[in-house]
């Protein structure tokens, strides 16, 4: 059975939940669920905006049926060709064999790539491209590697609805809700946090894109964003697109310590332990601790984006850099992680390396600044590397209260 929902007097919210997939492209997991957002629009023409994962196909179809109320589909948007938007597009062709395609010409190759039936169907459209339905016109902007280079974006210049395709997305399902002005306030902290988790994962390596497509959109008068994950934004936009231009210059959100620990017997553990005690009795006000064993890295991920510190805690393995944290270290390098503090502690019964190595991982990102020598910690804390942990909380602390009083 159809769910849907009107949006406006024109376009209706035709997309779907998906609480079964356990991770997002099968890497990040999915707690809290995701939505695949489409939109039909009802002019003099009708239109499409992007479709779903094949998963949920069976509910989309319905939703699209219901929407259309009996009329025919004359086009099909395609902002993002990759397959959780795009998967549907051929079944829809199949069902509406007038429905046209616009989309640019990257996406067009790449929907051919996945195997759409397409040759015959589409209408390639550029960033500045306007297309008329009737009343509503809508201008296409070119938004490349947000977060695959095809990608486009459209504004609605008649009611001012940005369609921004994965930017501004979240994970997490839409659970009756919408519009971000209908979440209550505790469920805004888990929704943002999704948010941060969804971009600094999905789309964070593409901060400066992300900063191009920020500055086109300041020209625009922005009433609504209808991303392809997670809610409508219409009421606190621009507090959202503060975030957006903190998270793309990789700017952190507050002065806070994200301790990042690797341990395997609970000893480089209880070294973080003590720092973290001691940063707090300094009255360092946030702290996030992750033993990056059990947390996924898209949840430090997130954490690291949002705070100014980072110490990274790993034991030495195989001569190496601990493997959960290596596999973060290579996620930041693959994010592009910049402007951070970054403290490091080590451990090694009789060859500890791991800290030369993980300072030699970070040496290409940008505009990071080490905090204190690495504290080495010859299988457990003794009395030296305890004081050692003290004073590197004391100097991380004085480093953000300096920062704080700038
Ligand atoms: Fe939600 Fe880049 O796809």
């Amino acid at each position: 059975m159809y769910n849907i929902r009107k949006i406006d007097d024109d376009l209706t919210f035709v997309g779907v939940n998906d609480r079964r997939l356990t991770l997002f492209e099968n890497v990040h997991p999915l707690p809290e669920g995701v939505s695949y957002n489409s939109y039909l629009l009802k002019d003099e023409k009708t239109v499409l905006f992007d479709t779903v994962d094949w998963s949920c196909g069976r509910q989309f179809f319905e939703n699209v049926e219901a929407a259309l109320d009996g009329r025919d589909l004359d086009f099909v948007v395609v902002h993002h060709a990759e397959p959780d938007h795009a998967a549907t597009l051929d079944e829809i062709l199949m069902r509406y064999p007038n429905a046209r395609v616009l989309c640019s010409a990257k996406a067009k190759t790449f929907l051919e790539q996945f195997g759409h039936h397409i040759a015959d169907r589409v209408d390639t459209v550029k960033n500045g491209d306007t297309v008329s339905f009737g009343k509503h016109e809508l201008t296409f902007i070119g938004a490349p590697m947000v977060h695959w280079p095809e990608v486009l974006v459209s504004f609605d210049t008649t009611t001012g609805t940005l369609f921004s395709a994965d930017a501004f997305g979240s994970f997490k399902t839409l659970d009756g809700v919408l519009f971000e002005d209908e979440i209550n306030g505790a469920e805004e902290i888990a929704w943002l946090n999704e948010a941060r988790r969804y971009y600094t994962n999905i789309v964070g390596k593409y901060g400066k894109n992300v900063q191009m497509l920020l500055k086109k959109a300041s020209g625009l008068d922005i009433k609504m964003i209808c991303p392809l994950h997670g809610v409508i934004w219409r009421q606190d936009i621009d507090r959202f697109i503060e975030k957006y231009d903190l998270w793309s210059r990789y700017e952190p959100e507050h002065l806070g310590v994200v301790i990042a620990c690797g341990s395997m017997y609970g000893n480089t553990e209880q070294a973080a332990d003590i720092l973290a005690n001691a940063l707090v009795q300094r009255g360092v006000k946030r702290v996030r601790f992750f033993d990056v064993s059990k947390t996924h890295p898209s949840y430090v991920i997130a954490s690291i984006f949002r705070y100014s510190h980072l110490v990274v805690a790993s034991p030495t393995y195989n001569l190496g850099i601990y493997p959960t944290v290596h596999n973060l270290i290579d996620d930041m390098k693959n994010l592009h992680i910049q402007n951070r503090t970054i403290s490091i502690i080590e451990n090694g019964s009789w060859a500890p390396k791991s800290g030369s190595l993980i300072a030699k991982e970070l040496e290409g990102l940008d505009n990071i600044t080490y905090l204190g020598d690495p504290i080495t910690v010859k299988s457990s804390v003794n009395d030296e590397t305890r004081e050692s942990l003290i004073a590197l909380a004391q100097a991380i602390a004085d480093d953000i209260y300096a920062k704080k009083n700038k």
